[in-house]
């Protein structure tokens, strides 16, 4: 492959597995999750999403909705129980995003299902494009799903690339499904971090694509749910409803 159209890549990307070392999780890991997860004040519930957000590198007040382009950041108490997830930050994901975005670790509980959800604003739904980085240490990437009108069950299911970080849409409607008797942890970065215009961003995306793009899902083409205003978080949607009714009188 000799000529990737990297802006291309970029503007259509749901999911691409990054080429970053791999993650091999130490075997005690999983425990140390588990026991922030159950730490008092340690997770952050979050009800839009049906999960606990474990904070690792956050603005002051442990505010899981705080999406507030504050510079303040530091990384948290808990993220000292997990130094290796803080070198990997540090030396692999450092380099291309600086700033760094927010950084959690999302709890899906067994059995559960993060529903259908959007990540951002309607405002951002076109005007940014909402890529979020991140790397499953306990679960499987392919209980991500993503919702469209395109193909006939509506759903578009990433590759099971395991012990890889990736990168995806946050504005395109998904969801996940832990169908395992375990919690799923997935380290993650977002907001206010949003896919650099930076050499650096670009070099990854294009450096990734060239080795996974077997594995690139792009957007483009996809039709987005009638009802996807409904996927909204409950703060955004009426500025919706106002937008449709405004359109039909
Ligand atoms: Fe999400």
């Amino acid at each position: 492959m000799e000529n990737i159209n990297t802006e291309a890549v970029i503007k259509d990307l749901a999911f691409l597995p990054l080429d970053l070392p791999e993650f091999h999780p130490s075997p005690d890991l999983y425990d140390r999750l588990c026991k922030l997860y159950e730490l008092e004040n340690s997770a952050i519930d979050d009800d839009y999403r049906n999960c606990k957000h474990i904070p690792i590198y956050i603005t002051e007040g442990n505010d899981a909705n705080n999406y507030d382009d504050k510079t303040d950041y530091n990384w948290t108490s808990q993220s000292e129980e997990v130094p290796e997830l803080v070198d990997y930050i540090k030396t692999h994901v450092q380099p291309w995003a600086n700033p760094l975005g927010r950084i959690m670790i999302i709890c899906t509980r067994a059995g559960e299902e993060n529903p259908p959800h959007i990540d951002c604003s309607p405002d951002k739904f076109d005007k940014t494009l909402q890529h979020k980085w991140r790397m499953v240490l306990h679960g499987d990437v392919d209980s991500l799903y993503y919702i469209t009108e395109t193909t006939p069950d509506k759903e578009i299911i990433p590759a099971n690339v395991k012990e890889r970080p990736f990168m995806m849409s946050g504005s395109w409607p998904h969801g996940m499904r832990n169908n395992s008797n375990q919690m799923k942890f997935t380290l993650a970065m977002g907001s206010p971090w949003d896919a650099d215009t930076t050499d650096g961003y670009t070099q990854l995306i294009e450096n990734s694509f060239r080795k996974f793009n077997n594995y690139y899902l792009s957007k483009k083409g996809w039709l987005l749910p009638e009802d996807h205003v409904n996927l909204y978080e409950e703060k955004y949607k009426w500025k919706e409803y106002i937008k449709i009714i405004q359109l039909k009188t």
